[in-house]
């Protein structure tokens, strides 16, 4: 189970890896990438980006509701494909990516079970899981995410 401890420990991690990385400036070279150079979706976009946009669709709904006291019960199939659904570019992944993963997958599960007053913290907390994997790997949308957070 996903606590509030440990994604302020998971997110503290995080900023520190953050950090790490814009005083490094360089992805690393010899981080291994994947032989496989078939790409499933040579024109348009990654397997991980369509399902972000489902993820981020669902966080966006889960935000409408939250404001209602209300949750969405539903936790789509796609989202298990989180491990495996291939990035645009392979060496984005990192090797704390599938932990960052699970963190995300338990939030949706007790995200999807919450109740009453604690709807809202725990939506943040799933919006906390995003923020925490994106400070490290594709840092692009982040300023999106953050609205995504109920004040
Ligand atoms: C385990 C890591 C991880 C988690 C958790 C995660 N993301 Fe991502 N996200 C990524 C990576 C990596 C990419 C880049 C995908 C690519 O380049 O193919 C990405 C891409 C995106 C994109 C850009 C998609 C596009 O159109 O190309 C959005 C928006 C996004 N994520 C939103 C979210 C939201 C919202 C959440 C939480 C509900 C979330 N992400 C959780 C790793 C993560």
């Amino acid at each position: 189970m996903i606590n509030m401890k440990t994604v302020f420990i998971i997110l503290c991690i995080s900023l520190y890896l953050g950090s790490w990385q814009l005083v490094d400036g360089v992805p690393s070279e010899n981080a291994t990438a994947f032989n496989d150079s078939t790409d499933m979706n040579p024109n348009g976009s990654s397997e991980l980006s369509l399902l972000m946009r489902e993820m981020l669709e669902h966080a966006q709904l889960a935000r409408k509701l939250a404001l209602e006291e209300k949750i969405n019960p539903e936790i789509p199939e796609s989202f298990n494909k989180i491990h495996t659904a291939k990035a645009t570019d392979s060496e984005t992944k990192n090797s704390y990516y599938d932990t960052f993963a699970d963190v995300y997958l338990s939030a949706v599960k007790s995200y999807s079970t919450s109740k009453g007053t604690e709807i809202v913290s725990s939506y943040n907390n799933l919006v906390n899981t995003c923020l925490a994997c994106h400070s490290t790997h594709c840092p692009g949308p982040v300023p999106r995410i953050k609205k995504l957070l109920v004040p």
